[in-house]
């Protein structure tokens, strides 16, 4: 990283598309309000401009790219379309404040997706950026497949674009088949033939669409198309948030983007689009900042440089410590110490020793797990820590019956009850959960899992769940029982007290 200052610390325009690409995820549909929730998030984020939708799509998707250029936002709001009048109209009557043409220019693409000659692109390119300049909208041009096109042939659409007033150009990587050498010399060759802004569209094919953006960038590119999670067609686009980091940790470029919304925004856009972001993504992932063995944890406690390149805080997360088989003792202390147990000498050793015992049979030493060991090891002092605890619970089912569960729970030592209906009796029981402790804090499931279910119908199920407080802030518990209600119950009540717990005391997880 040494070495890599910008003394010129230019400012890179982030041009997000996961409403437009991000849309186009296999699997993803967005509601209008999920839509206009994220198109809030993104300008708050501080994106520079929001691609919302493709209008002539569907009747449907303009009027949500209309209703996102009503908002206000501060965000620019720009309008997919393809290089035809009719696309652009639909784009025109959304009162967008950019539009964004594109269309195929390599031989493959203008031969077999759209059937034009190259004299055919070049005309219609033409007529779409006039038409969309002459009712006084921004216009950036795509030459779609820029990187599979013939480069003469690139160069002169390009050429053209600008001649018609295209007011920035973007090279797509639609298939994602670029490194960043051949990258880099692509934007050089482009820029040696227009003055535009130009902006770069990595697909993730190769999963090199971050590093050909950056690469674009040090070419020249003032511009990167980037979308949350790297949502997008088949292995999606360039992610939001590893590129931006990247530009302002290692780059030292500036963007207008508030680095401390990148995880909130990430979790906000997994849970609408219900697609998960994997446990070891850069920046986002779940153990993105987490530090399992001995050596790293010790290290990070001691000074956070010698295993964290970013700052957690930079993009919105806390540091995590993991107890398993490689976990040392100082790591495990830290950990407990963070949520207030404070064993001995004696009782730590035999806590390390126990988590080790566990993590050489396999198992995932989870946050719950390491309480509740140190609970038996230490007797009852973090049980009388517990904030919720059961007293008692009924769940109803049956075929002509509305699952129905009541519970009754203390919370901070006062007794409470609620009841609440579910798809089935699991679902009635955390809700019912949920509403009593939505008192004290709010909590929701984020992820339910049922595991290692053996035998026959007394067989042991093991539930394991995760808790989000609003935060964002992530908790992990799980309970064994033979009975799957009881241990769901169990597992979310470990959960809400972790979370609470760790909350209480003013201590990030
Ligand atoms: O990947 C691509 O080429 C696109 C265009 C519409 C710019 O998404
Ligand atoms: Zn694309």
């Amino acid at each position: 990283m040494k070495g890599m200052t910008n003394k010129n610390q230019k400012t890179i325009q982030i041009f997000d598309t996961t409403l437009r690409d991000g849309e186009q995820t296999p699997g993803v549909s967005l509601t209008t309000d999920d839509k206009i929730e994220i198109a809030n998030q993104l300008s708050k984020l501080g994106v520079d401009i929001i691609e919302a939708g493709f209008p002539s799509s569907s009747e449907g998707e303009r009027k949500v790219v209309k209703d996102i250029a009503k908002l206000g936002l501060t965000s620019k709001i720009c309008a997919l379309s393809r290089a035809t009048k009719k696309d652009i109209d639909a784009a025109l009557d959304c009162n967008v404040d950019l539009i964004h043409v594109f269309i195929p220019t390599s031989e493959v693409q203008m031969k077999y997706a759209v059937n034009l000659t190259p004299e055919q692109v070049m005309k219609s390119a033409v007529e779409s950026i006039e038409y969309v300049k002459d009712h006084g909208v921004k216009c950036e041009f795509s030459p779609m497949d820029a990187t599979r096109s013939e480069i003469g042939f690139l160069k002169k659409i390009c050429m053209a674009a600008q001649n018609s007033g295209a007011n920035s150009i973007n090279i797509p990587d639609t298939v994602g088949i670029m490194i960043p050498k051949t990258t880099a010399k692509l934007i050089e060759d482009i820029k040696s033939v227009v003055t535009v802004p130009i902006s770069i569209h990595c697909h993730d094919d190769f999963g090199m669409a971050v590093a050909n953006s950056l690469a674009a960038v040090e070419a020249g590119a003032s511009q990167i198309h980037v979308s949350v999670n790297g949502l997008g067609e088949r292995a999606g686009n360039a992610s939001l948030e590893e590129a931006v980091t990247a530009l302002h940790v290692i780059y030292k470029y500036k963007t207008n983007i508030n680095t401390r919304l990148l995880y909130s925004t990430s979790r906000m856009v997994s849970s609408l689009t219900g697609i998960s972001v994997q446990v070891n993504k850069a920046i986002v992932g779940e153990n993105a900042f987490s530090h399992e063995s001995g050596i790293h944890t010790r290290g990070v406690t001691e000074k956070p440089l010698t295993f964290e390149p970013i700052s957690p805080e930079l993009v919105g997360r806390t540091r995590k410590l993991v107890a398993g088989k490689l976990a040392g003792t100082r790591g495990i202390k830290a950990e407990l110490e963070e949520i207030g147990i404070h064993p001995n000498e004696t009782q730590l050793s035999e806590i390390v020793k126990r988590v080790k015992e566990l993590g050489d049979k396999g198992k995932t030493v989870t946050d719950a797990d390491l309480i509740a060991l140190t609970s038996a090891v230490m007797g009852e002092v973090i049980g009388e820590e517990k904030i919720v605890d059961l007293c008692d619970m009924a769940v109803v089912t049956g075929i002509k019956v509305i699952p129905t569960a009541s519970v009754r729970l203390t919370l901070d030592g006062k007794e409470h009850i609620a009841a609440e209906t579910g798809v089935g009796p699991v679902d009635a029981v955390l809700k019912a959960i949920q509403k009593l402790t939505s008192n004290l804090e709010k909590i929701r499931l984020s992820e339910y899992r049922l595991e290692a279910i053996t035998g026959g119908s007394n067989a042991v199920a093991e539930v394991i769940i995760k808790v989000e407080d609003e935060k964002g802030n992530i908790f992990s518990a799980r309970a064994a029982r033979e009975d799957i209600v009881m241990a769901s119950v169990e597992a979310m009540i470990n959960g809400i007290n972790k979370c609470l717990l760790k909350n209480r005391k003013g201590i990030k997880k």
